[in-house]
């Protein structure tokens, strides 16, 4: 970065028009006192950092009128472009119709840009300058008075120049915010849990080997005993007892049936005998019970004749008195006269002319009461007496009492006389059965007129001789059924006794050995209780395997949370070692190794250039000291004014080279005023030294001077005229 021209009007003492060239590599500024030199950089550094000391319209020209433009426009060359950057102080109007852009933009490729808003112009500057105007402001473009402030300040005034130097505010900033980062990772706590898993994991699998050792035992006990013999031997011996047992209940089998034979064939020998009897009896009586039989049925017949002569003649006796009562009830007809059915329609109709003659009467004596005519009824005086009238009237009233009396004596005659017809005619058909009935129990009891009573004591002891005999025969029956099922039996027994025998033939004669037995019974019993042990240490394994599982399924849980969170504890640890490098006052180490050594060497460089009396270095904590040629060290501020303005001339040559080497440019404001004039001249060769090695590193150096020594080495000299 090169300025290459500042061109203006009206800025501070000068007054109209001006336009200075700059050199590349070294220009002096010289004039006398008062003359306009600090103005120079004020424009200088005004235009990268926009900031004037007091206010911008102070800088306008005294007596420069309101209207009048104040500006000037500083060029300069930035890589492939050139940017011409104008500042209007006063007399904005004015400028404006100037048309002079606030940031033109000459591109090497003939492009150009303009900026006409003077906040845009500022950000374009600012993101085309390789350097923080911090760091221009007060290290690349040094006012006057602050040339010798490097050394002169407080050690915690330089100590923040170099924060400020080393961007150490910034990083402060990002160590905040790296803090507040840190703040929102929460990373969960895994080691606790995992740790518990891996113990649980530990115990299980302690527990599972304790186990599989136990198994082992039983498996090598188990195996002493040879099971499939014992279980092979007991079999034998079961067989055995089960044969001998077989034998013993054959062998009562066998007596049983053999008992049960001989009470059958003594049943039997007794059944026959008795049998033999009844057979004998049954002979013997065979034509007696015969003849007794005939006896008793013709005996039975006479009975029968007999009981129905008896009832034949009970029966005689109630149709006799049956055909009495019918008789008898024939010959009760009613006591009147029959008279014809008609008679009872005549006497309602006599009745009826006895009511209607009486109705009149009533009418002709209500008529006659009234004072009318009895017969037609008007009002006349008649001479007809009511008293006749009411004497007919009881008459015919008398009359009608004795007609009703008669009719119904009439009507109950007729009643009576139809009631007699109807149930005659049934009692004169009934009478006629009921003689039939009596001739033909007449003719019944005449074929049985024989018939009389037989004796029942005869009939009883034949019945008895029968009797005996058919229990002879019943039982007879009954034997002989007996002595077929005896037979059965004995048949059925004799198959099963010898099915016994042959059994027991065929029957193994061999022993059983209790005392072999038991002990093939203890050793299957020690194995079976291994066998009971051995099973419950595999469902003891099972399950300890299975909790082993899940503690394992756990424990890898808990290592992938531990390898997931990994980075993010990494992360955290590199943020906490960020963090903790960025605290401020921790930085000195590491500005040291990353800038103090570069600088101070620096520094050395240009205090041996301009041969100083002493050497200078910044240490650890940010101190500018001072070391004399006797050794002595100390704070760099006690050095004498021109030993502090070398010491500062040669750190602001040393941070241009550190920190600006990008921007190429330094401009110091009467950097030996306060030296001796031997020293000066040292600083005079130093400047001719930094002419050299600005045109060959292409630096360039910006020195406003009294010093007319100094100006010599100047590539290029800009003289102001004194003020008028
Ligand atoms: N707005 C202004 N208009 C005109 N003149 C001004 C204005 N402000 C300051 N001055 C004058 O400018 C001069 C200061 O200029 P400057 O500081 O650039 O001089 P110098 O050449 O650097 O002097 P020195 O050699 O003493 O450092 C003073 O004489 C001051 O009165
Ligand atoms: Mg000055």
């Amino acid at each position: 970065m090169k300025l290459l021209s500042l061109k203006g009007q009206n800025i501070g003492l000068l007054k109209g028009e001006f336009e200075f060239e700059f050199d590349q590599s070294l220009t002096v500024i010289t004039g006398p006192i008062g003359c306009g030199k600090s103005t120079i950089l004020t424009m200088i550094r005004a235009s990268l950092t926009n900031s004037f000391p007091g206010t911008a319209s102070s800088w306008a020209s005294w007596g420069a009128s309101p209207q009048e433009a104040c500006y000037f426009v500083a060029s300069w060359r930035i890589g492939s472009r050139v940017l011409h950057i104008a500042k209007c102080v006063s007399g904005d109007r004015d400028f404006a119709a100037m048309n002079i852009p606030r940031l033109r933009i000459e591109n090497d490729d003939g492009t150009i840009e303009d900026v006409h808003s003077s906040r845009e112009a500022l950000e374009r500057t600012h993101s085309l300058i390789p350097v923080p105007a911090s760091i221009i402001d007060g290290h690349l473009i040094v006012d006057q008075d602050s040339i010798t402030a490097p050394v002169a300040s407080t050690p915690a005034k330089f100590k923040e120049t170099i924060h400020t130097l080393t961007r150490t505010s910034e990083l402060e900033l990002m160590r905040l915010k790296i803090k507040d980062l840190l703040c929102t990772v929460t990373i969960p706590d895994v080691e606790g849990p995992l740790a518990e898993a891996q113990a649980e994991v530990n115990r299980l699998t302690g527990e599972e080997n304790g186990i599989q050792k136990r198994l082992l035992e039983v498996n090598t006990h188990q195996s002493n005993i040879n099971i499939n013999e014992v279980n092979a031997d007991l079999e034998t011996q079961q067989l055995l007892r089960r044969n001998n047992e077989r034998m013993a209940d054959l062998e009562l089998y066998v007596r049983e049936a053999r008992s049960s034979l001989q009470f059958l064939d003594s049943g039997i020998v007794s059944q026959t005998v008795t049998l033999a009897e009844v057979e004998h009896r049954l002979l013997s009586r065979h034509a007696k019970v015969e003849e007794a039989k005939k006896t008793l049925y013709s005996l039975d017949a006479s009975r029968e004749r007999y009981a129905k002569k008896l009832k034949l003649q009970d029966h005689l006796w109630n149709v006799s008195a049956s055909i009495d009562d019918l008789t008898a009830r024939i010959a009760d007809a009613p006591a009147c006269e029959k008279v014809p059915a008609d008679y009872k329609v005549k006497a309602q109709d006599v009745r009826a002319s006895f009511n209607a003659e009486i109705a009149a009467l009533k009418q002709r004596i209500a008529l006659v009461e009234q004072g009318n005519c009895p017969t037609c009824g008007q009002s006349t005086k008649c001479p007809v007496s009511v008293e006749d009238l009411k004497d007919q009237l009881n008459g015919k009233q008398l009359e009608l009492e004795a007609v009703t009396r008669l009719q119904k004596e009439i009507s109950d005659c007729i009643d009576a006389w139809e009631r007699y017809d109807n149930e005659s005619k049934v009692w004169v058909a009934l009478l006629d059965s009921r003689k039939e009935e009596m001739m033909r129990i007449t003719s019944e009891l005449e074929s049985l007129a024989d018939a009389v009573e037989v004796g029942a004591s005869e009939a009883v002891e034949l019945k008895a001789l029968i009797d005996s005999h058919a229990a002879d025969e019943s039982q007879r029956t009954m034997l002989n059924a007996s002595l077929t099922h005896k037979d059965k039996q004995r048949a059925e027994l004799n198959g099963k006794l010898q099915e016994y025998l042959r059994q027991i033939e065929d029957l193994p004669k061999k022993k059983f050995d209790p005392e072999f037995y038991a002990r093939l019974m203890h050793n299957l019993e020690t194995y079976r209780k291994l066998d009971g042990v051995r099973q419950g240490l595999v469902g003891e394994l099972s399950a300890t395997q299975k909790t082993l599982d899940r503690a394992q399924d756990r424990l890898k849980v808990y290592l992938d949370r531990k390898a997931k969170i990994e980075p993010t504890l990494r992360f955290r640890e590199v943020l906490q070692l960020s963090e903790k490098a960025l605290v401020k006052d921790a930085l000195p180490k590491l500005l040291s190794a990353q800038y103090m050594g570069k600088l101070n060497e620096r520094i050395q460089f240009y205090l041996r250039m301009i041969n100083a009396e002493f050497t200078a270095h910044i240490n650890s904590d940010l101190e500018f000291m001072a070391k004399k040629s006797d050794g002595l060290v100390h704070k760099a501020n006690r050095l004498s004014g021109g030993q502090k303005q070398q010491a500062s001339v040669c750190y602001l040559l040393a941070v241009n080279d550190v920190f600006a080497s990008t921007l190429g440019v330094l401009a110091l404001d009467e950097p030996s005023g306060a030296m001796q004039e031997s020293n000066s001249q040292d600083l005079a060769e130093a400047f001719n030294y930094l002419a050299n090695l600005g045109q060959r590193t292409g630096r360039q150096f910006i020195v406003i001077t009294h010093s007319a020594a100094l100006a010599e080495y100047g590539c290029k000299q800009i003289r102001l005229e004194p003020s008028k």
